[in-house]
């Protein structure tokens, strides 16, 4: 945009605050999957953390006798935000003294009650974890539209970031998917007021038949339910992710070149692929043994002679108090190239049997932050790593 009308089109506008533009140099946006070596992450922070009230999509997602279901809302106490941050930051100089480029989002404060025209919740969520509501594929970054009430918001902590990113990568580009409305129409109201009473047992058989609390009625989906192989996307359908925004998913991706496909496992809370099946390098998948793959759904895989290993136990029985993830975040973990691996520090089982499948192997200290919205994997987000999109699926 730059004519005689328009002298200083070309200049980077200025942020309000600073005054600094919002230009950096050699900055890259780029990723195609996982593994291949990383050059620079955003690490999610732990400031201002809410345990918002339960709304529709989050009830579910939490096992029963759990004392996260019903929700205690509430500032995180302060104590606790403190020690997260310290694991979070001390995750983020590990990655800074490899050379990867480290950005934190900004903070919000996500005191104040959350109204829209369609519902009104509590308060906000925080800014951990990134990988659920930004999804890099390729060179663009997309803000996904997360199901929980409480995140609805949460792309403002990004905000400042992606514009950035805009300015300085000339081929980046920043997108948002469309806004849900997440009024009443958008679940199943009865199986949200039953859902406090049912066993696993229940959930489970109600996972198996695809029913879950969100109805069809908006585009959702959590960005830590695709997981990319290059030409490849795999989407997980289940609590965050419904089948109107795996279709979008679709339409989007595949205009692009991509292949778009869907993939369910055997878990009565499905929600995030990412401590479920995870990619380690090439020709090689982790499976969490508790949660098989749907019949049909190795094939794919097998075909492409990729070999699917199973997860050994995680080190824990449970998982840290308020804490909203499983005790399988022992597999989400961050891969920093095709033999280098960020494992939580107490997973001791986890780090051997990565020592055996070959890769080196870098302890973090993090369980302390799993509170705050899950592992090495979910407290992080891709901006760029090396190498191109592969056709891993020919
Ligand atoms: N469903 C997952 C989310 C972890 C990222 C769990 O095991 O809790």
């Amino acid at each position: 945009i730059s004519n005689d009308l328009y002298p200083n089109a070309s200049l980077p506008p200025e942020r309000k605050d600073s005054g600094v533009p919002y230009v950096r140099q050699g900055l890259h946006v780029e990723s195609y999957n996982d593994f291949d070596p990383l050059r620079h992450v955003i690490v999610g922070i732990a400031d201002n953390q809410h345990i918002p009230e339960a709304c529709p999509a989050s009830n579910e997602k939490i096992p029963a006798g759990s004392p996260m279901r019903g929700g205690k809302a509430g500032r995180r106490t302060q104590e606790s935000i403190e020690r997260a941050n310290e694991c979070l930051n001390g995750f983020a100089k590990i990655l800074e003294d490899r050379n990867i480029i480290v950005d934190r989002p900004g903070a919000v404060d996500w005191h104040e009650r959350i109204t829209t025209p369609d519902f009104s919740i509590s308060s906000g969520f925080g800014v951990m974890p990134p990988r659920d509501c930004l999804l890099t594929m390729g060179k663009s970054m997309l803000m996904a539209p997360m199901s929980f009430r409480s995140r609805y918001f949460e792309y403002l902590a990004y905000v400042d970031l992606m514009r950035e990113y805009f300015e300085s990568d000339p081929n980046c580009m920043i997108e948002q998917a469309p806004r849900p409305r997440l009024s009443d129409d958008s679940f199943r109201m009865d199986y949200v007021a039953a859902y406090e009473y049912l066993s696993d047992a229940e959930t489970m058989e109600r996972s198996l038949r695809k029913e879950y609390s969100t109805k069809e009625t908006d585009i959702l989906f959590d960005a830590a339910d695709v997981m990319r192989l290059g030409k490849d996307i795999f989407v997980q359908h289940g609590l965050t992710t419904n089948l109107a925004g795996i279709r979008w998913i679709k339409r989007k991706y595949e205009s692009q070149g991509y292949r778009v496909h869907t993939l369910s496992f055997e878990d009565n809370h499905p929600i995030h692929i990412d401590a479920t099946f995870c990619p380690l390098r090439p020709g090689l998948m982790l499976l969490n043994p508790n949660r098989p793959l749907f019949k049909g759904q190795r094939e794919i895989f097998e075909k492409n002679d990729w070999e699917i290993v199973e997860a050994v136990s995680p080190a824990w029985d449970n998982p840290p108090a308020l804490c909203y993830s499983s005790t399988w975040l022992s597999m989400n973990t961050l891969i920093l190239d095709h033999k280098t691996v960020c494992v939580e520090a107490s997973e001791t089982g986890q780090m051997e049997q990565f020592d055996k499948l070959g890769f080196d192997v870098i302890p973090v200290d993090l369980r302390d932050a799993y509170a705050f919205g899950g592992g090495l994997h979910c407290a992080t987000a891709d901006v760029w790593r090396e190498g191109t999109c592969e056709d891993y699926f020919p």
